[in-house]
């Protein structure tokens, strides 16, 4: 199993965005987590396609690699914005279904624009709609808490959601990435991995800390299979 991290800029410090997203691909993230929160499919207010641009550049490791930017769009409705991220740079975009009023048409459009696309269930929403487009997707997120904010605490019911996600991947023979996002912390996400999470979204965890490396390691360390 190849496990990503991919923490979440929404906890990094805003006034110098560029230099947290260098920093932390320095300090040995897999992906960069970008929050885009509307004000009206949650209470809260972040950032559009014109700050994903401008990260574009400093999304690459020290020797110039490109990290993939991992955007969660926490919009409604979808369509209009996820082709302004695919423009901006995004390489994954995900959507909440119950945003959308045509789940496959926003998946389609997604596609169309060369970006990987991922559909994000929330706590409380079955993962029914699995049944009809888990051909079509790349990426399954896992809501651990409600969106919107940082820094909240890990929902238990998710592991049981992560448990039928895989089920549902290992039963569709796609190769779709399983991402889990709020809550995760050093101390809870080898749980998330045996749940059959693949790949672990940390905000506060990370940028709450003065040193991201060694908060990283210590993720990949209760990941490594002795840990377990
Ligand atoms: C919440 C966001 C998360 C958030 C996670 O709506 O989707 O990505 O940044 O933050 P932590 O890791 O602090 O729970
Ligand atoms: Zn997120």
């Amino acid at each position: 199993m190849t496990y990503r991290i991919a923490p979440s800029i929404l906890s990094a410090d805003f006034s110098r965005l560029g230099q947290e997203v260098r920093d932390v691909i320095a300090a040995g993230s897999d992906w960069i987590h970008f929050d885009v929160m509307d004000n009206h499919y949650v209470p809260n207010l972040t950032f559009g396609p014109m700050v994903c641009a401008a990260l574009k550049p400093h999304a690459r490791t020290p020797s110039g690699e490109a990290v993939p930017i991992d955007v969660h769009l926490m919009v409604q409705p979808v369509d209009a914005l996820a082709a302004a991220f695919a423009d901006a740079g995004a390489d994954l975009i995900s959507f909440h279904p119950d945003a959308s009023a045509h789940v496959h048409r926003s998946i389609q459009a997604i596609r169309a624009k060369g970006c990987k696309a991922g559909l994000v269930f929330n706590p409380a929403q079955p993962l029914d709609v699995l049944d009809w487009v888990i051909e079509d997707i790349d990426l399954i997120l896992i809501m651990s808490v409600n969106p919107g904010f940082g820094g909240q605490g890990f929902i238990d019911s998710a592991l049981r959601k992560v448990e039928a996600a895989r089920r549902r991947i290992q039963a569709s023979g796609k190769d779709i990435r399983l991402e889990v996002d709020g809550g995760i912390k050093v101390d809870n996400i080898r749980r998330v991995a045996d749940a059959g999470a693949d790949t672990f979204v940390a905000g506060s965890a990370i940028f709450g800390r003065p040193d991201y490396r060694a908060v990283i390691d210590a993720m990949r360390a209760a990941l490594a299979p002795a840990a377990g």
